[in-house]
């Protein structure tokens, strides 16, 4: 496939990697060309503007933090149509990325990140996923049978963006759940909101589950 990134932080260098380890063509769009080049360099694909990343692929990965999901999709011409009829793969979550507190929104019942990037990227289909681990598990697939199983739940509502974020998940060695429909997809992002409060306390969030099997 190609793919597109926007947004050269933690998210996108694993992500990244990840599919161009599985041989997939990409181009790193960032708001700075220069960490751009760099990660790209790293990855192994192409650097280029978030307008240029909008529209190289039929999957774009939207990684950058909730407060500047507008300002990012505007710079990525999303408003002229760049993202129109391609699968943006939302791994945002709606926190505070220095305090990782919840946004307002997620504590008011509000619309989820995955609804509004929905209503910003004009006809895309939007994907909700990989939002729920540290970016650290994503950078480290693919994953081989003697390792630990990676669940990753995916919320959407077209079935053939959700088929390519599937076979993207596979190959990592990753099983992709089926989350539901993208009104669903709160539900995902308000649990990496516990989990990340959990994490703030030194805990594992998958203790408060119990061990497996009951
Ligand atoms: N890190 C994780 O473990 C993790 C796990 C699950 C989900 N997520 C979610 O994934 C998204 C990306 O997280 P990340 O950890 O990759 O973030 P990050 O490492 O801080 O990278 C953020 C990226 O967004 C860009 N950006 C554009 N506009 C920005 C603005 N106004 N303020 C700050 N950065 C801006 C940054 O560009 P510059 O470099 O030019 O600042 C950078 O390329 C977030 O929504 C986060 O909640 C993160």
């Amino acid at each position: 496939m190609r793919i597109g990134v926007l947004g050269t932080g933690a998210m996108a260098a694993a992500l990244a990697g990840s599919w161009a380890r599985a041989g997939h063509e990409l181009l790193i769009g960032g708001r700075s060309a220069a960490k751009a080049e760099t990660l790209a360099g790293r990855v192994g694909g192409r650097a280029g503007s978030l307008r240029e990343a909008a529209g190289f692929g039929s999957v774009v990965l939207l990684a950058v933090p909730y407060a500047a999901l507008a300002d990012t999709l505007r710079r990525a011409g999303a408003d002229e149509g760049t993202l129109r009829g391609r699968t943006v793969v939302d791994c945002t979550n709606p926190l505070d990325m220095a305090t990782m507190e919840p946004a307002p929104e997620l504590l008011d019942g509000g619309p989820s990140a995955a609804r509004r990037i929905a209503g910003l990227v004009g006809g895309a289909h939007v994907v909700k996923g990989f939002n729920l681990a540290p970016a650290q598990v994503w950078g480290r697939s693919p994953y081989g049978p003697g390792d630990a199983p990676v669940d990753v739940p995916l919320c959407g509502d077209d079935e053939a963006a959700l088929a390519a974020v599937r076979t993207l998940v596979g190959e990592m060695g990753c099983e992709p759940l089926d989350g539901g429909g993208l009104e669903r997809a709160g539900l995902l992002e308000a649990t990496a909101a516990v989990a990340a409060g959990l994490w703030g306390q030194g805990r594992q969030p998958g203790a408060v589950f119990g061990p497996a099997g009951g």
